[in-house]
């Protein structure tokens, strides 16, 4: 839930975006577990809030333009409904049609280890267009606190929307290897 909080809190500093989130019923129970912030506190960061049983907000729409759309993260279970065009809430019910008109969209999942079903479902969404970014953060840009791993993965996330902000170091800007 980490990783949600600092790209919803790095999205609000990117001008010109607006931002559309949904919780899952299972991403509320998480936060309590994973975050001293509260449900509200969560939403108040978007732009614009729905609700996951609200099949018929915009972004269940193909005809509501979006740059795309982000999981993070992405349970097991949103994967493997994913993976299999299932759209059974907004949030899945937004990846498919995300899917549908292809555009960007970008699974996180965290899980550890992965089972043969979430494998499968990775390549399967994958072959379907989405991008398979895992919440492993690199370690290259030398991080020191748990916001130094935040930053590398909402950067990734950023690049993938070909968003200019820069979040954390780049390789190859400021970021070297040190060979003896
Ligand atoms: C405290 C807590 C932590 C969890 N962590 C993970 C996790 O890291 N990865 C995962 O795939 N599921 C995790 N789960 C299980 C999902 O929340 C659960 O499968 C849920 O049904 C997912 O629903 P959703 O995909 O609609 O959000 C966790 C559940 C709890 C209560």
């Amino acid at each position: 839930m980490p990783y949600a909080l600092d790209l919803l809190r790095t999205l609000r500093r990117v001008p010109g975006l607006e931002v559309h989130l949904v919780m899952t019923q299972g991403a509320k129970r998480v936060l309590v577990e994973e975050a001293s912030e509260t449900v509200e506190s969560v939403e108040a960061l978007a732009h614009r809030v729905h609700r996951s049983s609200d099949l018929g907000a915009p972004i269940a729409s193909g005809s509501f333009r979006t740059m795309g759309m982000v999981v993070v993260p992405c349970s097991a279970t949103t994967l493997a409904k994913v993976a299999h065009g299932l759209a059974d809430n907004l949030l899945t019910r937004a990846a498919y049609v995300t899917l549908k008109e292809r555009r960007r969209l970008v699974l996180v999942p965290r899980e550890a280890p992965l089972p043969l079903p979430s494998l499968e479902a990775m390549l399967k969404a994958a072959q379907a267009g989405a991008t398979i970014l895992p919440a492993a953060p690199g370690f290259y840009h030398k991080p020191r606190t748990i916001d130094d791993l935040l930053a590398f993965l909402t950067q990734r996330i950023l690049d993938l929307f070909g968003l200019d902000y820069e979040r954390a170091p780049r390789w190859g800007e400021g970021v070297e290897l040190e060979l003896d």
